[in-house]
């Protein structure tokens, strides 16, 4: 077969799969991916807890370190192999890489459910703006607060609002959108966050407006942009830093090869990853300028979980403007919710298009396999019984689920995926094999720095971050959520990492193990010069 017939049989191979209809459909796709709550919610409790100006250097370190190399190499692995991730891995690195890329879909699902939990919270409380959000003389079913409060309080709707059946229904409203935006693929999702995308930089662009035309709101950002050397020599800071870079920018769980999966193979894969990066990293700065605004102009106080910041901090700063409360009020929980979509969107395709990749199904059918364990899963992190009435944890139920498994799946699914993908690279391909299919196609060349630092250094970076992060919650005595008086419900925080961890392992034993007729991927040495089958 000569070489342009086998390149129009992988163009039509492509085309079935689904393709973006533009360059700039895949950019507005990816960035929308990586700006998600991570941008809004996490970024700026993670630089608040860690002082600011501390957090600035290693993150930014973080973004050339990590960031910007394991997305060229996502994007690469996606655009080359034309596969989502599990399949994507075993042209690669046969059984041993499709075993690592079903483990991070198994784990994208886990995430995916309590992803979509929070976004359903966040819509009950956008929904709870034209209600008593604002209002004074709410209640909350806990100890310190069933007095009516005598002023506006985002802490106690909130309370109030996990306490009732309502987020059950907002959640299989998230889920139903994000099934309608997934029906035709990259067709539909394109569509979508053609809107959503410059929706989300507009309305972000409006609250900070807003917060630095308060008196004080410039002191906020120089507290997140003052340079605060002794933080710097704390370790903690570097391992958050790492952890939020990999979450801010989709990495680690295939969604950007899944995504890069759809585009023609000789797209500049450094140009995109460059582009994306600084999309996603100059959104979350511009969204830590409004959050730190507001902050320091109301004196807020954002410690506590990461959620407390977004449902209890900003709301009640937002409470305390002259006016258009109420609608500052929708348009914050607008933007958070959008912003979650877009993300939530790419998390369960890279699960659905892996699971297309490899049993040959319809998109229909991939989507209820996904949507069915995902719907369920998100219910249960929604789940309004009270179990923590002094509300020493998190009080509900659901809300105990989500922070214990947010804990171990969020905590460590992303870093290690990262880590076995940079292995399988760097080691079983070969670092310069993917630098150099990359490099066929891009204006600006990677040198073989690249190499060190897939071979070398980011999985050194990681693997220790891991390990530590482990050692640490090994020999602390406790597991994590146990010193907590759960009623009737003090199994929680031991059997969800095993039920997280078992589930996972077997989901990716049983999907690798499967024989296909329809796809014979092949290991290969040399990306490039192999067509997909
Ligand atoms: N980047 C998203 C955020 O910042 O909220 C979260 C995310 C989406 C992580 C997709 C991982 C992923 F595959």
């Amino acid at each position: 077969m000569t070489h342009s017939t086998k390149n129009a049989l992988s163009t039509s191979q492509r085309e079935k799969r689904g393709v973006w209809s533009s360059k700039l459909g895949f950019i507005l796709a990816a960035s929308g991916s990586a700006i998600g709550l991570g941008n809004i919610v996490f970024f700026s409790s993670n630089a608040y807890q860690f002082g600011g100006g501390a957090f600035y250097l290693p993150y930014f370190i973080a973004l050339f370190l990590l960031g910007i190399p394991v997305m060229i190499l996502e994007f690469g692995l996606g655009a080359a192999t034309g596969k989502a991730f599990p399949s994507a891995l075993h042209r690669i690195a046969g059984k041993k890489g499709e075993f690592v890329g079903w483990w991070a879909q198994g784990s994208a699902l886990f995430i995916t459910m309590f992803y979509v939990a929070i976004l359903g919270w966040a819509l009950g409380m956008m929904i709870g703006t034209f209600g008593s959000l604002f209002e004074p003389g709410i209640t909350a079913p806990f100890s310190p607060f069933s007095e009516p409060t005598t002023g506006p309080s985002a802490m106690v709707f909130f309370f109030n609002l996990i306490t009732t059946a309502w987020p059950l229904l907002c959640v299989i409203i998230i889920w139903a959108l994000n099934l309608i935006i997934l029906s035709k693929g990259p067709k539909s999702i394109e569509r979508a966050v053609r809107v959503f995308v410059p929706l989300m930089w507009l309305f972000m662009i409006g609250l900070i407006f807003r917060g630095l035309t308060f008196d004080g709101g410039v002191d906020g950002v120089l507290y997140l942009f003052t340079p605060n050397v002794e933080g710097v020599a704390e370790p903690q800071v570097w391992k958050g830093a790492f952890a939020q870079m990999f979450f801010s920018l989709s990495l680690g769980l295939g969604a950007m090869t899944t995504y890069a999966s759809y585009l023609p193979k000789d797209t500049d894969q450094v140009n995109n990853a460059l582009l994306v990066s600084f999309l996603n990293c100059g959104f979350e700065y511009v969204a830590g300028i409004a959050i730190f605004a507001l902050l320091f102009v109301f004196a807020l106080n954002p410690a506590g979980s990461t959620l407390t910041l977004s449902f209890f901090a900003i709301p009640q700063g937002i409470a305390a403007f002259p006016w258009g409360v109420r609608f500052f009020g929708f348009l914050f929980f607008f933007l958070l919710v959008v912003a979650g979509l877009t993300s939530s969107i790419s998390l369960i395709e890279s699960t659905v298009s892996s699971l297309i990749d490899k049993l040959n199904i319809a998109r229909s059918r991939a989507l209820t396999y996904v949507a069915i364990p995902g719907i369920i899963g998100s219910l249960c992190f929604a789940l309004p019984q009270i179990i923590d009435p002094d509300l020493a944890g998190n009080g509900t139920l659901g809300l105990t689920l989500l922070d214990v498994m947010d804990h171990w799946a969020f905590g460590y699914s992303l870093l290690t995926a990262g880590f076995f993908t940079c292995i399988l690279v760097g080691w079983v391909l070969g670092a310069k094999t993917l630098r150099l299919t990359i490099n066929a196609h891009s204006k600006l060349t990677l040198r073989p720095w690249f190499d060190v630092l897939i071979k070398y250094i980011v999985p050194a970076v990681l693997g220790s971050v891991l390990v530590w992060s482990l050692y640490d919650e090994l020999t602390s005595g406790t597991m994590y959520g146990s010193d907590i008086e759960l009623q009737g419900f003090g199994w929680i925080p031991y059997s969800i990492p095993a039920i997280w961890l078992i589930s996972t392992l077997s989901v990716a034993f049983f999907l690798t193990r499967k024989e296909t007729h329809q796809i014979k991927l092949k290991r290969t040495a040399d990306l490039y010069l192999m067509d997909p089958e």
